[in-house]
């Protein structure tokens, strides 16, 4: 997938609605259409893939978020699906181990997916050293999701999801080539709710982001569209 040139282009919109009805209401409210939408699970669950073809036959490109873990068979028959739907980008997560992301990747390649971003989740940012450590994992997040960056990276995964934190040193390990995006982003004007690792657009950007995953500071904003063009501004 070509990495975006223009500002607006980095940002994916977060469809976080229940339906395909509120998510092209949402895309409605924008008042133009995203290069990119994210199709996470609660949407995805409800409305199958009839709702990723509703997105795009809209003009925007879909990133199915889906986070696929599971033994490699099977993750490898999950991104040929994922392919055949036409998305643009779709996760797996890295502790699904290098096989797994291996056959993710192959399976990616041979269907014609050239086109598909395969991106691997790194650590949750649900997830801090306590939580970590509950599941047998001693170290601190950060030395965490550049193990599995790592790893992603050896077993051919083009891109990595990771906190705004994390950018800079998953570039400076692993350099240009790598594809980054980052949810956790928050303009200035707008509240961090339940994020907590976060960072303005402009920032996350210069840290090194390829792509920004934006949901409520621009669809739960009194106006979306001016919260769009907002953060689209500050891009620029
Ligand atoms: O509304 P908000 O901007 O917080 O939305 C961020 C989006 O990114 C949500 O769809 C959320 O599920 C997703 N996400 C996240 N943190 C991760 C991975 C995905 O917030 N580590």
């Amino acid at each position: 997938m070509k990495l975006p040139s223009r500002p607006q282009d980095k940002i994916i919109i977060a469809l976080d609605v229940p339906d395909t009805d509120g998510a092209l209401r949402l895309l409605d409210s924008l008042g133009e259409t995203p290069a990119l939408c994210k199709i996470g699970l609660e949407l995805f669950t409800a409305e199958g893939p009839s709702v990723v073809k509703a997105i795009r036959s809209r003009g925007s490109a879909v990133f199915l978020d889906l986070k696929f873990h599971d033994i490699p068979n099977t993750v490898a028959h999950a991104v040929r699906s994922a392919a055949g739907l036409g998305v643009a980008m779709t996760t797996l997560h890295a502790s699904g181990g290098p096989m797994m992301m291996e056959a993710a990747a192959k399976a990616a390649s041979e269907e014609g997916g050239r086109d598909l971003l395969l991106l691997a989740v790194t650590v949750l940012t649900s997830m801090d050293t306590l939580q970590l450590a509950s599941t047998g994992i001693d170290v601190d997040p950060e030395a965490q999701v550049l193990r599995l960056a790592g790893l992603a990276h050896q077993s051919g995964i083009s891109g990595i999801v990771c906190s705004p934190k994390e950018i800079q040193s998953a570039r400076a390990s692993f350099g240009e080539g790598l594809r980054i995006v980052t949810p956790g982003v928050r303009p200035i004007w707008a509240a961090a709710g339940d994020q907590k690792r976060i960072m303005t657009p402009r920032d996350a950007v210069q840290a090194g982001a390829d792509w920004l995953v934006i949901g409520r500071p621009i669809t739960a904003a009194d106006h979306p569209k001016e919260a769009y063009a907002r953060v689209v501004a500050e891009l620029a």
